[in-house]
C-alpha cells in the first residue's frame, strides 16, 4: 500500500495542503497543536473506519468552514486509485470515480494501522477499548464483518429498547424473539471471526513481543467470551427475565473481552508499565502482518508521537522492524528519529503542512 499523493481543504485546524510523501518514511515534525495528529487523521479515514480520535464526523471539518474534502492517490494491489472524503456532518466517499453509499465501504481498499499514546490503554482499559482494537482490525480485511457488526447492534439496541418496554407493560414478550435470532446469527459469526483474527495474530506476535521487549517470557492472548458461537441463542433466551429486569442485553459479544498473559499472569492486573508498552505495540505490528498475510499487501503505518515513549532499544526495534511498510511518524522533538537513515521531513505549523528536507 503506498500513498503517492494526499491533498485536503477545510480538514480540522489544517491550511489547504498538497503533498507527495516518501514511498518509505515520512516525519511529521511541529510543536504541541499544530496539527500533526490531525494529518494523519486525515490519512486514516481512507480506511473507511470512523477516525481514531473521535466518533463524531461533524467535529472532523473545520469549525468555520464547516465542510472539508480529502483526496488521496495510492496504489493497491498494482492499481492506481483515486478516492475522495467529503465531510459535511456526516461522511461521504468517492472511490475511482464511482460514489460509495456509504464511506465505510472504503474499508478493504486502503489499509492503515495507527498508533498513537491513547493506544496504551488496550491493555490496561475498558473491555470496549479492547472490542473495537478487534473489531477495526477485522474490518479492514473481511469488510463483510463490519456488515455483520452492523446488523448486531441494530439488533442489540431494538432489543434493549424492547425489554424497557416490556418491563414499563408496554410491549409483549413475544416480540424478542426475532430479535434474538438476529442476535444469535450475527453475533455467533462474530465470534467465530474474532477467535479467527486472534489465531492469526498468534502467528506473528510471539516474535514481535520477544523482539521489541526484553522479555523472554511465554506470551499468549486469550478471548473470553460470555458465551460460544453455539450457546448463544440458547443463553440469550435463558436470561431474558434477567434481562427485562435490568432493561440491558447481559449475553454476546458486545460483553466479550481479550486478555493477554505473561507466564500464565495476565498482563491487565500484573504486567509492568514495559510490558504493557511492549503488547500494545506488539499487537499493531502483528496487525500490519496479518495484513499483508491476507491481502498480500502491507498496511501504511501510522505513528502518532510513539517514539518519545520508548528507550532507544525499542526505538530501533521499531524504526528497523516498520522498514517494510510505507511510515508516516509524528514527532515534537527531531533528535527522537535521529537514527533514521532516509526520509523525508515535513513541518507543521499553525496547520500549515510544508516539506523542509530529504534525509
Ligand atoms: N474541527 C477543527 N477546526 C479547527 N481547529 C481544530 C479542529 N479540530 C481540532 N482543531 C485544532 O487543531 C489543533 C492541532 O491539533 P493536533 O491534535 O493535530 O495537534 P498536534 O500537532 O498533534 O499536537 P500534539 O503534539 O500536542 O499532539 C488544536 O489546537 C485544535 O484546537
Ligand atoms: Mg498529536
Amino acid at each position: 500500500m503506498l500513498i503517492n499523493k494526499i491533498s485536503g481543504n477545510g480538514f480540522r485546524n489544517l491550511a489547504p495542503f498538497s503533498i507527495v510523501p516518501d514511498s518509505k518514511m515520512n516525519v511529521i515534525c511541529g510543536e504541541n497543536a499544530q496539527g500533526k495528529t490531525n494529518f494523519l487523521e486525515s490519512l486514516w479515514l481512507f480506511t473507511g473506519a470512523k477516525s481514531f480520535r473521535t466518533n463524531k464526523d461533524g467535529e472532523l471539518s473545520n469549525i468555520y468552514l464547516k465542510e472539508c474534502k480529502i483526496n488521496m492517490t495510492f496504489t493497491a494491489f498494482e492499481g492506481e486509485n483515486e478516492a475522495s472524503i467529503i465531510i459535511k456532518e456526516r461522511r461521504r466517499a468517492v472511490l475511482n470515480d464511482k460514489k460509495l453509499s456509504s464511506a465505510s465501504l472504503l474499508a478493504g481498499n486502503f489499509c492503515a494501522i495507527v498508533f498513537s499514546p491513547d493506544d496504551l490503554t488496550l491493555v490496561s482499559g475498558s473491555p470496549e477499548r479492547r472490542r473495537k482494537f478487534l473489531d477495526i482490525a477485522i474490518s479492514q480485511i473481511y469488510p463483510k464483518y463490519l456488515e455483520t457488526l452492523r446488523r448486531y447492534y441494530r439488533a442489540l439496541s431494538q432489543r434493549n429498547y424492547l425489554l424497557k418496554e416490556i418491563k414499563q407493560g408496554r410491549n409483549d414478550v413475544s416480540m424478542l424473539s426475532s430479535f434474538e435470532k438476529e442476535l444469535s446469527l450475527s453475533g455467533s459469526t462474530i465470534i467465530k471471526y474474532r477467535i479467527r483474527y486472534l489465531k492469526l495474530i498468534e502467528e506473528f506476535i510471539t516474535d514481535i513481543y520477544k523482539g521489541i521487549s526484553d522479555f523472554k517470557e511465554s506470551f499468549y492472548i486469550k478471548y473470553i467470551a460470555v458465551s460460544s458461537p453455539e450457546e448463544l441463542e440458547e443463553k440469550l433466551l435463558r436470561h431474558r427475565n434477567d434481562d427485562i429486569l435490568s432493561g440491558f442485553t447481559s449475553i454476546g459479544p458486545h460483553r466479550d473481552d481479550l486478555d493477554f498473559f505473561i507466564d500464565e499472569l495476565s498482563v491487565r492486573n500484573f504486567g509492568s508499565q514495559g510490558q504493557k508498552r511492549s503488547v500494545a505495540l506488539s499487537l499493531k505490528l502483528s496487525e500490519a502482518e496479518v495484513i499483508n498475510k491476507i491481502t498480500g499487501e502491507y498496511p501504511v503505518a501510522l505513528l502518532d508521537d510513539v517514539m518519545s515513549e520508548l528507550d532507544p532499544k525499542r526505538q530501533n526495534y521499531i524504526l528497523n522492524h516498520i522498514k517494510k511498510l510505507q511510515v508516516f511518524i509524528t514527532c515534537c522533538d527531531p533528535a527522537n528519529i535521529s537514527n533514521l537513515s532516509s526520509g523525508t521531513v515535513f513541518k507543521v505549523q499553525g496547520g500549515i503542512i510544508e516539506k523542509t528536507e530529504k534525509k
